[in-house]
């Protein structure tokens, strides 16, 4: 497949003045038929920013990539792109240019063609194809393959030679869908580390759709967290992480134990069914007896000898089930006696030491710090 980039901007239309963002959207809205795929949704994306679209397959994101490219005709709303309303502009007429999901590389082209290509479509003078295709290529670092066939790269290589293919024309915004998806482990995060760093040294705003956590959390800026069409939060990569706003995106954030229970304002307190109370720092607004979720993460759990206490700390008795080692870190699991099971993730070291000589079946003392909980609602934000 191969990209659409266009420099010009859309004819006639008085420039910007002052920062307008990127990308706004203003109650964006997609049906397919009854059937509702993203919510009425307002977002502005800054310029030059690496924004992630973070979410479960089906819940929506390709289908907003689609509408800012102007590939799908939302069913409401509308997308301004640099502050200009691109309603019934035509894809090649937005100053943008999507690396689709699955990308296909022109097999018989070389790959200084295959990043040529849209230049000698649109007829740039060849000294400028020259030294734009050149750019690119070490943009990616592929300077010196520029004579190979795609089929004589490897896969990381042959995805190198996409990128440089979206950003060869310096579109004002690339929109990157699941861009490392088809890449082993090792490679999608070496080429996460890539990413970044070309996004930082070419100033392109990205759009960068991924259902990889870890993947978003790495290059963002900032990060929207979508859930069957609806967005669940925007936040820096430490705001989604720290303060997630529900259950929902403390789930799909990280590992998190979530503990169902109900909080009383008045005591500033949390009661877990069959265990009891456990203080908290901050709950919600809620009525009383809502169901709320207290959230800990495994790195802000500790697993202490049987009955010890510190300072201000939760504590609960507890057995320990199970040890897993993962190289940099243990995660065990510990059973609280109502049989909820907890898990707490203990970076290799003195503490780990003493953990791998700790039984399976002893009793310990689980404990975090109430600050490092969280009280969310338990349902998806409406
Ligand atoms: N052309 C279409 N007609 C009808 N339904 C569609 C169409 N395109 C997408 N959908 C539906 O819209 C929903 C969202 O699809 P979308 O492709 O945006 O999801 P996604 O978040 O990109 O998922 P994935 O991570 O699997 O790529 C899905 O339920 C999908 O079946
Ligand atoms: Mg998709």
């Amino acid at each position: 497949m191969s990209p659409m980039t266009i420099d010009s901007p859309v004819a006639g239309t008085a420039p910007a003045t002052g920062p307008a963002p990127a990308v706004r959207l203003r109650g964006l809205t997609k049906s397919f038929g009854a059937n509702r795929v993203v919510d009425p949704l307002d977002l502005d994306i800054a310029q030059n920013e690496f924004f992630s679209i973070l979410g479960p397959s089906g819940c929506g994101k390709t289908t907003l990539m689609r509408m800012i490219t102007g590939f799908e005709t939302p069913t409401a709303g509308s997308i301004e792109l640099d502050g200009r309303n691109v309603d019934g502009v035509a894809t090649r007429q937005r100053d943008l240019n999507m690396l689709f999901q699955s990308y296909a590389l022109f097999p018989h082209l070389s790959v200084y063609e295959n990043v040529a290509f849209e230049l000698r479509v649109r007829r740039t003078p060849k000294r400028e194809i020259d030294d734009r295709v050149r750019a690119a290529l070490e943009l990616v670092r592929l300077s010196a393959f520029a004579d190979r066939k795609p089929a004589a790269l490897s896969g990381g290589q042959r995805q190198r030679v996409a990128l440089a293919r979206a950003v060869v024309g310096r579109p004002a915004v690339v929109l990157l869908d699941e861009p490392l998806g088809a890449l082993d482990q090792k490679l999608r995060k070496e080429m996460q580390f890539e990413l970044k760093r070309m996004q930082r040294e070419v100033g392109i705003t990205f759009i960068y759709v991924t259902h990889d956590q870890e993947e978003a959390l790495t290059m963002s800026d900032r990060i929207a967290v979508m859930s069957e069409g609806r967005i669940q939060q925007i936040g820096t990569p430490t705001e989604i992480y720290d303060t997630p706003a529900s259950r929902f995106v403390a789930g799909f954030i990280g590992s998190c134990n979530l503990i169902d229970g109900v909080a009383d304002a008045a005591t500033g307190r949390f009661t877990i069914p069959g265990v009891g109370e456990v203080p908290v720092d901050e709950i919600p607004d809620a009525a009383p007896g809502t169901p709320l979720t207290l959230a800990v993460r495994p790195e802000r759990v500790r697993v202490l000898p049987d009955g010890a206490r510190t300072e201000g700390g939760v504590h609960l008795p507890a057995t320990l089930t199970q040890r897993v080692f993962l190289g940099d870190e243990w995660i065990s699991h510990l059973a609280l006696d109502s049989g909820i099971v907890l898990s707490a993730s203990v970076p290799s070291g003195d503490a780990a030491r003493a953990l791998a000589a700790t039984a399976d079946g002893a009793r310990v003392t689980v404990s975090w710090h109430p600050s490092d909980s969280r009280v969310i609602p338990t349902g998806e934000l409406a």
